[in-house]
């Protein structure tokens, strides 16, 4: 049977998982294709799937939740278990660790077998900022062999028997539902800037309307992302920002005003869409960010109870 291992890392830890990983499978007599997750989507057929990320910030690795993201129609057709690779301490010994809700999500979107957290490792002369800071108390490696390889092993068993869960297609999901929020807030925006131009000058109601639609934006990502599924913060801050182009250009520019002049409006128009994409694509990224309350779990070498 052909197992496929594919791994988002930044600084190799992850990927040395994998590979101690693909080891102990191939010494049960598998044969396992190794690959990064950026080079995952191009591997040929395989009989189950095996994919790890580095979490960042409480994010799993974007190469690995890209591949999953991109490969759903087939890793639901096999069996996939999926790990992640963080703490800097030996929590991940002393218990095991659920996955951070983003990856719990793309669990049931695939329907895979199961998960595990892995410790992490930070060289001490990690480069870049805020790992080398963080390296000069946290540097260390808390990734245990035995751990991996027990976790190896049980793949092995389970693999020939092993069936794709159902997997769950979550509505908060739909593009249907990311254009409503994209209609709510420009409406919003729109209706305020209707009342503003009711009540002042026009330039002082954009001056208003610029600080306000980022605001409104803020409120409207925060509802889009807090259901499972929403998209990633990029695509979600792109979509909303070219469906409120869009509504202008048709609605304002061809419908009420019949001419492209607000288009020549950097103050005006361009500023306030910059504002929104940075708004919705920050909103998104901090809300994935917070970790949910995991008992046992400190990450970066803090223990919980001190
Ligand atoms: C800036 C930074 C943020 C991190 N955030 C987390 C985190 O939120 N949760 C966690 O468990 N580990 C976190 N870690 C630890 C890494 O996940 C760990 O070093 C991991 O082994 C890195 O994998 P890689 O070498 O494959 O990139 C963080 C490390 C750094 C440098």
């Amino acid at each position: 049977m052909r197992i496929l291992i594919a791994w988002g890392s930044k600084r190799g830890g992850t990927e040395g998982i994998a590979r101690l990983l693909g080891e102990t499978l191939e010494s049960e007599g598998y044969k396992v294709e190794l690959l990064p997750a950026a080079a995952a989507t191009r591997a040929a057929e395989f009989d189950g799937v095996v994919v790890g990320g580095a979490l960042y910030a409480n994010r799993w690795h974007r190469a690995a939740r890209r591949f999953v993201t991109k490969s759903v129609n087939r890793l639901r057709s096999v069996p996939v278990w999926l790990f992640s690779s963080g703490p800097l301490n030996d929590s991940a010994e002393k218990s095991d660790i659920s996955p951070t809700k983003e990856v719990r999500v793309l669990m049931e979107r695939i329907g895979a077998q199961g998960h595990a957290t892995f410790g992490g490792r930070l060289l001490p002369d990690a480069r870049g900022f805020p790992a080398s800071a963080m390296a000069k108390k946290h540097a260390g490696d808390w990734r245990s062999h035995e751990h991996i390889r027990a976790w190896a092993l049980e793949i092995a068993r389970a693999l020939p028997v092993a069936r794709p869960r159902v997997a769950i297609d979550h509505p908060g999901r739909s593009p249907f539902r990311l254009l409503v929020h994209a209609l709510a807030g420009w409406a919003a925006c729109a209706l305020v800037m209707a009342c503003l131009l009711s009540v002042t000058r026009a330039n002082v109601a954009l001056a208003i309307h610029a600080a306000l639609a980022p605001i409104i934006f803020v409120g409207v990502a925060r509802h889009y992302f807090h259901v499972p599924g929403a998209r990633e913060p990029l695509q979600t801050a792109f979509v909303f920002v070219v469906t409120t182009a869009l509504l202008d250009l048709v609605v304002i520019a061809g419908l009420l005003q019949h001419s492209l002049a607000m288009f020549t409006a950097i103050a005006g128009t361009w500023f306030p869409l910059v504002l929104v994409f940075l708004a919705t694509w920050a909103t998104g990224e901090i809300l994935m960010m917070v970790p949910e309350v995991r008992p046992g779990h400190a990450p970066l070498g803090v223990r919980a109870d001190s």
